[in-house]
């Protein structure tokens, strides 16, 4: 049977895939990604990985990978329907076999696709008439265009249907408005909740319109109106912002109070930035962090209340296994104000201090190991002087070489001989890597599976990188404009290519997890060009694919004319024809 796209999209959230291969695999983490041994294939060295932000598995030694569902199947020997089954088992989920069951995920999926509309709705009203002072408020707390559009800002116009009326023309029910939390109800009538103010939308991560906040242009109050729970929208799960800050390169999460603060980072280059939701920082929240970051640096606002909040906070994000740095603001309120005030440059000053490193991770090394017994003790010393040669700066290598040349009972000399080593041996490493990406031969790009082939490489590499990019961040599936199915070159990246975009246009979460007909080797081939996928992901990246996809698929239609041309005159020669 099938199941209802937000069924399974509701299995995989409560599945996380960590978890789920965690209870196979021993999995430790690097960076972004955790790595184990592979369970489909012997090995000594780890090279199965697993990205819990993107939702799948993937093994560069073998080459297995999916996502969770896939996962199931393939380490149990199950079908597709009972891999779900075992997920919903496992989940405490019940799985949509009656009707009922099955109308309230329908429900789900026309709230979602409700609150779309009303984001789109109200960004379109911010360049509008009726949006003039919000637009005009906007500027004036120095929020550029391009924020204002990477949050989707908008304004919610001073009148009492404004939303309503353009909602019910779209095919909304009032129920449908009443229950996405965008109208309230007064004897038998409903009128907009939210009026003139300015919107922030509320996105998880999984790029669903869950809900809004929306502030007021003076000081009346209150002066956040934030939509009420409902079947999509639970404040205690979600942070504003983490739907772009999970893509941050910067290695850590910054949880501030306001939207506005979460918003100024992002603008001047903190994109890791994220918000509680106006409640108090919860367990669900700390554990969403940690399937994102091990490092979380807490900005709560500095008066009284702000520092009751942090100290609250922290044993919180530590119970989830999270590293808590506390900024303190100085000389400003919150970020946002400082951000104005100071610029970025004081402000990464600031976060520097709060995010020295060096010493957590040293300690942390230093409980991984007996210094007691010799073995251990060479290990530590190395594992140390690994880190310590990553240090940029000379001084901070000769204190902390010093440091552990103690603990550790040998002489700095011998210390700065290992550090040394250790840095000549990252170099020659990072070269070799290096080399062997600049000398791949153009096989290297041919998938390795023997039953799937590229015919036009050039493209197909663009085709990867479309779907990759899709898959990443589906924002940027609108920049394809009318980029058809049939313009790729593979058939398969091109079947992959029309189902994201649908889900995309049904407001459906586009994952690897959705995707619906591809054999396990197509899955695994899928998810290996996701997992290798390491270029930025951006609209500039997005327009280059597309461009190169549009230029070869034109390419090959011209020369299938070319090659019908030089057919037909052959043929008219052997039959004696001219000209
Ligand atoms: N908040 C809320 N309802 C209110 C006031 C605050 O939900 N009436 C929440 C909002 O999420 C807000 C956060 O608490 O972002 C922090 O409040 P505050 O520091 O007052 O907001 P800022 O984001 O700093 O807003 P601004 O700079 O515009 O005053
Ligand atoms: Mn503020």
């Amino acid at each position: 049977m099938a199941f209802p796209p937000s069924f399974i999209d509701e299995l995989i959230s409560r599945n996380p895939i960590e978890d789920v291969v965690g209870q196979y695999v021993n999995l430790k983490r690097s960076g972004g990604n955790m790595f184990g041994l592979c369970p489909f294939h012997g090995e000594k060295t780890a090279s199965f990985s697993v990205a819990p932000d993107k939702g799948i598995y993937y093994c560069f030694g073998c080459h297995k990978g999916g996502g969770v569902i896939n996962f199931m199947m393939e380490i149990e020997g199950l079908t597709y329907p009972d891999a779900v089954r075992s997920l919903a088992k496992r989940a405490g989920m019940q799985i949509p076999e009656d009707e009922q069951y099955q109308s309230r995920y329908r429900h789900q999926e026309r709230l979602w696709a409700l609150s779309k509309e009303a984001a789109r709705f109200f960004n379109k009203q911010l360049y509008a008439p009726a949006g003039e002072q919000g637009l005009a408020y906007a500027l004036r707390r120095g929020m550029p265009k391009s924020v204002l559009t990477t949050f989707g800002i908008g304004f919610a116009p001073n009148t009492w249907s404004a939303l309503t009326d353009a909602m019910r023309q779209k095919g909304y029910t009032d129920q449908e408005l009443i229950d996405a939390g965008l109208v309230s109800e007064k004897g038998g009538r409903i009128y907009d909740r939210f009026r003139n103010r300015l919107m922030f939308p509320i996105i998880d991560v999984r790029g669903y319109v869950i809900g809004f906040g929306g502030r007021v242009m003076d000081d009346s109050t209150p002066k956040y109106l934030n939509s009420p729970e409902t079947l999509i929208f639970n404040k205690r799960k979600n942070l504003f912002a983490l739907n772009l800050a999970k893509k941050t390169k910067l290695g850590y999460l910054i949880l501030v109070e306001g939207y506005m603060d979460a918003v100024a980072l992002h603008q001047y280059g903190f994109d890791c930035a994220v918000a509680s939701l106006g409640t108090s920082l919860t367990e669900e929240h700390a554990a969403l962090l940690s399937r994102y970051t091990d490092q979380v640096v807490l900005i709560y606002d500095g008066d009284e209340a702000g520092q009751r909040a942090t100290r609250r906070a922290i044993p919180i994000l530590e119970k989830a296994g999270l590293q808590v740095k506390v900024l303190r603001m100085k000389d400003a309120k919150d970020p946002d104000e400082f951000l104005k005030k100071f610029g970025a440059d004081k402000f990464k000053i600031l976060l520097e201090d709060a995010s020295n490193r060096v010493e957590y991770q040293l300690n942390a090394i230093a409980r991984k190991y007996d210094i007691r017994e010799d073995e251990q003790r060479v290990r530590y010393i190395q594992e140390c002087a690994q880190l310590i040669s990553t240090l940029p700066s000379s001084v901070q290598r000769e204190v902390y070489g010093n440091r552990i040349a103690e603990t550790g009972g040998i002489s700095f000399d011998a210390m700065k001989m290992e550090i040394a080593k250790a840095y000549k041996n990252r170099l020659r490493r990072e070269k070799k890597v290096q080399e062997k990406k600049d000398l791949a031969p153009v096989q290297a790009v041919q998938p390795r599976s023997r039953t799937i082939h590229y015919e036009d490489v050039k493209s197909a590499m663009a085709e990867e990188g479309v779907i990759a990019q899709g898959l990443q961040d589906p924002s940027l599936l609108d920049l394809c404009g009318d980029l058809q199915p049939e313009d790729f070159s593979s058939e398969l990246l091109g079947r992959v290519y029309k189902q994201i975009r649908n889900c995309q246009d049904m407001g459906v979460r586009v994952n690897l997890a959705v995707l619906e007909g591809f054999d396990l080797d197509e899955m695994s081939h899928i998810a290996g060009i996701v997992q290798r996928q390491s270029g930025p992901v951006n609209e500039r990246a997005m327009k280059d694919y597309i461009a190169t996809i549009r230029a070869e698929s034109q390419k090959r239609t011209v020369h299938t004319e070319d090659d019908l041309l030089a057919l037909r005159n052959k043929l008219k020669e052997s039959k004696g024809y001219k000209g």
